[in-house]
């Protein structure tokens, strides 16, 4: 089965044609990144002018010599401007084809995408049915831990309680004049620096018992807001800052946090692999030190392909192999749901 996934949620305007859930016949992805990188952030009301120039050539260089046999996209989170371009278009496109619509959430998509694999390259095994799995959403927008009790199933047992994981990239990377977005730079510059003599910044722990938790376990949640304000403090106090000794020590920081939390999440069932997904994910210190976690838990690691970590098409038709529960009529009366949760 053929599918065709759009994604238009946030700054990429994408779409990808994949065979059976896995097996990406072709991928196409247009970055909206320099028109962006003036303002230090993803401006919403540019991000859908950008969307509505660009979706019909990304969704024609995509289906070019393919049949499709389902329209799958994105209808949640994401900026609302942003997903509109794509559900419309997945909807008038779904109609003129005469093949069913299905609607997808963007982070469970980022979670389905360590297992495709391109046309031509050796085959992934997929996942498998009736065990239990650990995901981890990483990503400009989201931290979450989720358990997975079969695959396809998922419950938030973690998060961050403020900032996302990117975000503190980002955010960092614009307090040190670094530019847009952060994740990648400090990463180049971290690789560079090394990991010794590194400044102690805070690891994110929230208190046990704080409201903020809604109920999930400390031992589960971050916080990186006050990761944020201890740079700011730091840069403040001292005027002679070593950037990368400074970036380095933040991004470690960040990396800690997660390798902690996620060393906690695997204790708590026989996870069959700990599934990685989002643009965070890219991070080469994270995936080293996820590697070592997961060695250590004895449990597999699933990483994406690189080029599959940030926001792409591929993953949206992917997921809709395995998620039709919202598909055809269902599907086509869905608006935009910018705040869409996992589950
Ligand atoms: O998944 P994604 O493309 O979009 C969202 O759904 O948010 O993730 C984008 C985020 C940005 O915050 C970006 O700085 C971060 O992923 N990112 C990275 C790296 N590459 C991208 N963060 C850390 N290290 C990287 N190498
Ligand atoms: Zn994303």
């Amino acid at each position: 089965m053929n599918i065709l996934g759009i994604e238009t949620s946030c700054d990429e305007t994408a779409a990808a044609v994949v065979k059976d859930g896995a097996e990406v016949l072709s991928n196409v992805v247009y970055t909206q990144i320099p028109l962006h990188q003036p303002y230090g952030g993803v401006v919403p009301e540019l991000a859908s002018r950008a969307h509505v120039e660009k979706i019909r050539e990304v969704i024609g260089a995509a289906m070019a010599g393919q049949n499709v046999d389902a329209v799958a996209v994105t209808y949640g989170p994401g900026l609302s401007p942003a997903l509109l371009v794509g559900l419309n278009a997945a909807k008038g496109l779904a109609r003129a084809l005469g093949v069913p619509l299905i609607a997808i959430n963007h982070i469970e998509a980022h979670l389905h995408t360590p297992f495709l694999y391109d046309s031509g390259s050796p085959k992934v095994p997929p996942p498998e049915p009736d065990v239990p799995y650990l995901g981890l959403a990483i990503s400009g927008g989201h931290t979450n831990w989720i358990d997975m009790e079969r695959y396809g199933t998922y419950r938030t047992i973690g998060q961050t309680l403020d900032d996302a994981a990117g975000e503190a990239f980002d955010k960092a990377a614009k307090l040190l004049g670094l530019g847009y977005p952060g994740g990648p730079v400090v990463d180049r510059i971290a690789r560079e620096y090394g990991c010794a003599n590194l400044i102690a910044f805070p690891k994110g722990r929230p208190r046990e018992g704080v409201s903020a938790l809604a109920g999930l376990p400390a031992s589960l949640c971050v916080s990186f807001s006050g990761l944020k304000t201890a740079l700011l403090r730091y840069v403040e106090s001292h005027p002679d800052i070593e950037v990368p000794q400074v970036v380095a020590s933040y991004q470690e920081a960040i990396v800690q946090a997660v390798a902690d939390r996620t060393r906690s999440a695997l204790k708590l069932r026989d996870y069959r692999a700990l599934i990685v997904g989002g643009g965070v994910s890219l991070n080469s210190r994270l995936r080293a030190v996820l590697k070592a976690v997961c060695a250590e838990a004895h449990v597999e690691l699933k990483l994406a392909l690189p080029k599959y970590c940030g926001d792409n098409g591929a993953m949206v038709a992917a997921l809709a192999y395995y998620r039709q529960n919202l598909a055809g009529e269902k599907a086509m009366r869905l608006d935009a749901a910018p705040s869409l949760e996992i589950g």
